[in-house]
């Protein structure tokens, strides 16, 4: 069954196909036990390959027939693939008809069923085990769709484009006919037929043109459909705004489904959603449950034009779509939010998920270049380096051309490559183009190399003030360690963009050596060699540097600042973002001192009363405070050691927890009174962001109560959770419970269980807050474990068996990692079963340990134990296979 084990894929071995497919006339008749699909191509060798067989890719087929221009040929099936040798000269018509078994179909790739009715996953290679095809994306055919079901279980019948005709069949039966003008690779392909409803909202775009927008669900989730059509609404106006990008079909459709393995998915003209990234109303969803919604309908929209107009060559292009499509749903939910302090909230929201998941992998064995040379399984490569890096090897490219600059290389780039599939090469030489004076024109072979190196680059600070001469001396380093395959790394650009703050923590003009004037009091260096001077003249002080302003490169700052520099930086730096980087400076450098020390860690005075001026500061915004106030993770700070002792940094940073919930008990109290909202939910910045920090400052306040034995904060916060008014209050109050007072935490869940049991997203978030809860005595490991037999979990839907499993084996390190190794015995466990089911998922979970060289004994050994155990299995999916191979590699 499973061929291609072990096969790589290499980006240098590209070639362009033999065959061309021009259209795609595909027949359904939908049957969730054996649908039958007739698969009608027009077909045209491609003259500038030499000739040879065409080979179509198939996978869980019944191939029944195979015509070639009316009259039946000879073919053969060869690992997974239809070949067929002789084929007529130019143009011809290709009839393939197969039937698959869409309800057999667990892993959520191709056709399946959920809910009763039937979806698509095609991206990266879902079509193939729809029909066979030159399922490679840049093959570009324009499809036109014929669906027949059951009218009764499934009145609603969509695919891309737009509705040609729709019509009743005999037998209770009926059918529709889809057509989508744009040419478009089969992994953009998609239908769905279903008993849904639709939100629908028509709208003018700028242009004048009118669209009819949908979000279909299922009956009882009409009213959590709002946000996500409002988010849609925003997005069109937002890509037509800012980059003149319109909506080019008269029906732009999402569609959501509990079944699903990702976020969302582009189709064309036909978005599918995992209802996570739809469904919301204030008593179910959360704050960040609605910011996420917001995200993903951006993105999903975005790549409308950045993805599917332009698309990518082969899939080690990834990265231009969705490298290109995170950094503009960043940006879109940066300008929705407004407030120069509200963008920097999200900017360090992004920055914290690339720090959290993407450094490690590009310092671990999955590391690879945001443009990947080789792979074995595709789907292992929807990475954080593919997705977060990539967005900010495009951010760097936007901060070095400006943001009109970048702007006029999106137009150059639609302008060359629409309806094209092309590669980053071509992305980065249009933005160059537009804009030839810049940094990035004057350097693009060697910026490329973000695209071609990975890892995570080092960057070494060093200032020197020299008083007599009034000169401020910048010394910068970069260096890159070796990563697998890849022994020595050469220079990157690196845009840095920085400012100079005096003591008193007024910002300084800006003069390099040879400039006639200051040239502001913030601006971007570029570090192009391996080490550089920069001197600034007519400095009056000695200042406190302010480096990386904004997060300007995606690489480790180590510039050694005292505490004083520090605390000036976390008081008065004008850059938001450097001014948290600071305040995580100052609590990291206590952590890892207190790690390596052996675990004693007592905060200072000087600690306290920083973190007490953040959280008392009459100007600065509540969001802001909350992430200033939320201590580093911890499985950032095992990144910044070389051997890790889980346990340990637990306990220190469980340690500081506590002990600034105990200094600040009544700035807690006084913030948790001063931040409440009253009126209707709106999930707006500022609300938003005062729950963030009451929910912030009720979790102290009932972890130091229960520490003392005070019942008075355990008690409000079960009154809150019973009174919320909606569910980021609710669930604040509840997860305040389970992380330090069992005895009420325990009522608290059962009633929650049994007051949302009919919504299975909010049963999701019931087990991943146990799962997640900081472990105290092995409880939480324990109470995981039996969670799995509970009624309502089950592997086979995504959702339910990530909202367990990712928690615990990925975001709770001192609950996984166990003495006596029974958290990896679990993942072992979990990672074999569920790859019968589902192989992407399994995939994800067994990528839990991936870091495990870098674990101190005992854990390292049985680590590796575990790991070896899953590689010993003989029939793992290649998805599966590819991540334990590397893991045990050299
Ligand atoms: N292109 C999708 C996105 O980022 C990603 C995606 C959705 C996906 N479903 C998938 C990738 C299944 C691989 C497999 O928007
Ligand atoms: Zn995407």
């Amino acid at each position: 069954m499973r061929e291609g084990t072990n096969t790589v894929v290499r980006r240098e071995d590209y070639t362009a196909p033999a065959y061309w497919i021009r259209t795609v006339d595909l027949c359904f008749e939908l049957d969730p036990a054996k649908t039958l699909v007739i698969n009608k191509m027009t077909v045209e060798r491609n003259a500038d390959r030499p000739a040879e067989p065409m080979r179509l890719d198939g996978e869980d087929l019944n191939l029944t027939r195979v015509l070639v221009n009316g009259e039946s040929v000879s073919f053969r099936v060869e690992n997974d693939q239809l070949v067929l040798d002789t084929l007529p000269d130019g143009s011809f018509s290709l009839e393939i008809r197969t039937t698959c078994a869409p309800e057999k179909n667990t892993q959520l790739s191709g056709l399946y069923t959920s809910g009763g009715g039937f979806f698509t996953q095609c991206e990266a290679q879902g079509f193939r085990r729809i029909t066979y095809f030159l399922d490679r994306p840049d093959v570009m055919a324009v499809f036109t769709v014929t669906l027949k079901a059951d009218k009764a279980k499934y009145p609603v019948l969509l695919s891309n484009g737009n509705l040609l005709e729709q019509a009743e069949l005999p037998n209770g039966r009926h059918m529709a006919k889809w057509h989508d003008p744009f040419p478009k690779p089969s992994y953009l392909f998609a239908l769905v037929a279903a008993n849904l409803v639709a939100r629908e909202q028509k709208i003018r775009s700028r242009s004048g043109r009118d669209h009819l927008l949908q979000v279909y669900v299922r009956a009882g989730d009409l009213d959590k459909t709002e946000h996500a059509m409002n988010s849609l609404i925003a997005s069109v106006a937002w890509d037509e705004a800012r980059f003149g990008l319109s909506l080019d079909l008269e029906r732009f459709m999402v569609v959501a489904v509990s079944d699903f393995n990702m976020g969302a998915m582009e189709n064309k003209g036909l978005n599918i959603f995992n209802t996570k990234y739809v469904l919301a109303n204030p008593a179910t969803a959360t704050d960040v449950d609605y910011a996420g919604i917001e995200s993903v309908v951006g993105h999903e929209y975005f790549h409308n034009w950045t993805g599917n107009r332009v698309t990518c060559r082969d899939w080690f292009q990834l990265s231009l779509k969705e490298g290109l499509t995170v950094f503009r749903d960043q940006e879109f939910s940066q300008d929705l939010a407004g407030s120069p302090s509200a963008r920097a909230v999200k900017r360090i929201d992004d920055v914290r998920a690339l720090r959290q998941f993407q450094f490690p992998e590009d310092a671990g064995p999955m590391a690879h270049p945001v443009r990947p040379d080789s792979y074995q399984a595709i789907d292992n490569f929807y990475t954080a380096t593919v997705y977060e890096k990539g967005a900010e090897v495009v951010r760097m490219q936007h901060t070095l051309v400006g943001r009109e600059g970048f702007a006029k290389g999106m137009a150059l780039y639609f302008q060359r490559h629409d309806g094209q599939a092309v590669t980053c090469d071509d992305f980065a030489q249009a933005i160059a183009d537009a804009n030839p004076g810049s940094e990035l024109a004057a350097r693009l072979p060697q910026f490329k190399r973000w695209y071609s190196q990975a890892g995570t680059p080092r960057v070494k600070a060093l200032g020197r003030y020299d008083a007599p001469s009034r000169t401020y001396t910048l010394l910068l380093e970069q260096h890159s360690l070796p990563s697998t395959g890849q022994p020595s790394k050469e220079p990157y650009v690196i845009p840095v963009a920085m400012g100079l703050v005096s003591r008193e923590g007024r910002p300084l003009p800006l003069q390099l050596e040879g400039e006639a004037a200051p040239v502001g009091t913030d601006r971007v260096l570029v570090l192009a060699e391996a080490r550089q001077f920069f001197t600034f003249v007519n400095v009056d002080s000695e200042p406190v540097p302010s480096l990386l302003r904004g997060f300007s490169a995606p690489v480790t700052l180590e510039a050694p600042l005292a505490d004083d520099d520090l605390l000036t930086l976390l008081a008065h730096d004008p850059d938001p973002f450097n001014r948290w980087e600071a305040g995580q400076r100052l609590a990291l450098n206590r952590l890892l001192a207190a790690v390596q020390a052996g675990g004693e860690l007592s905060v200072d005075e000087a600690f306290v009363g920083a973190m007490r001026s953040v959280l008392r500061h009459p100007e600065l915004d509540a969001a802001f405070k909350e992430l200033v106030l939320t201590l580093p993770g911890e499985g950032y700070l095992a990144e910044q050691l070389d051997v890790v002792d889980p346990q340990r940094i637990h306990a220190v940073r469980e340690s500081m927890k506590q002990q600034l919930a105990q200094a600040l008990r009544d700035d807690w109290a006084w913030a948790f009174e001063a931040h409440q909202v009253s009126g209707g939910y709106s999930p707006d910045p500022v609300s938003s962001g005062r729950r963030a920090l009451a929910n912030l400052a009720l979790a102290n306040l009932v972890q130091d109560a229960a520490l003392r034995g005070d019942a008075v904060w355990p008690g409000k916060a079960l009154q809150r959770f019973k009174d919320a008014g909606n569910m980021t209050d609710r669930f604040g109050a509840l997860a305040a419970l389970v992380n330090a007072h069992a005895e009420l935490a325990a009522p608290a869940l059962q009633r929650f269980h049994a007051h949302f049991k009919d919504e299975p997203l909010v049963i999701d978030k019931w087990f991943a807050l146990q799962a997640g809860a900081p472990e105290r005595d092995g409880s939480v490991f324990a109470r995981a474990k039996a969670l799995l037999a509970h009624p309502d979990f089950s592997l086979r839907n995504p959702n339910r068996a990530r909202s367990l499993l990712m928690p615990l084996c990925l975001n709770n390190p001192a609950a996984f990692h166990r003495t006596d190794a029974a958290g990896y015995v679990f993942w072992a466990d979990r990672v074999i079963e569920i790859d019968s089911i589902n192989p992407q998922l399994a995939s994800r979970l067994a990528r839990a340990l991936d870091r495990w060289k870098q674990l101190a004994e005992p854990y390292r050994s049985a680590a590796r134990e575990a790991i070896s155990r899953v590689a010993a299995k003989p029939d793992l999916s290649p998805d599966v296979r590819e991540i334990v191979t590397r893991a045990l590699q050299d």
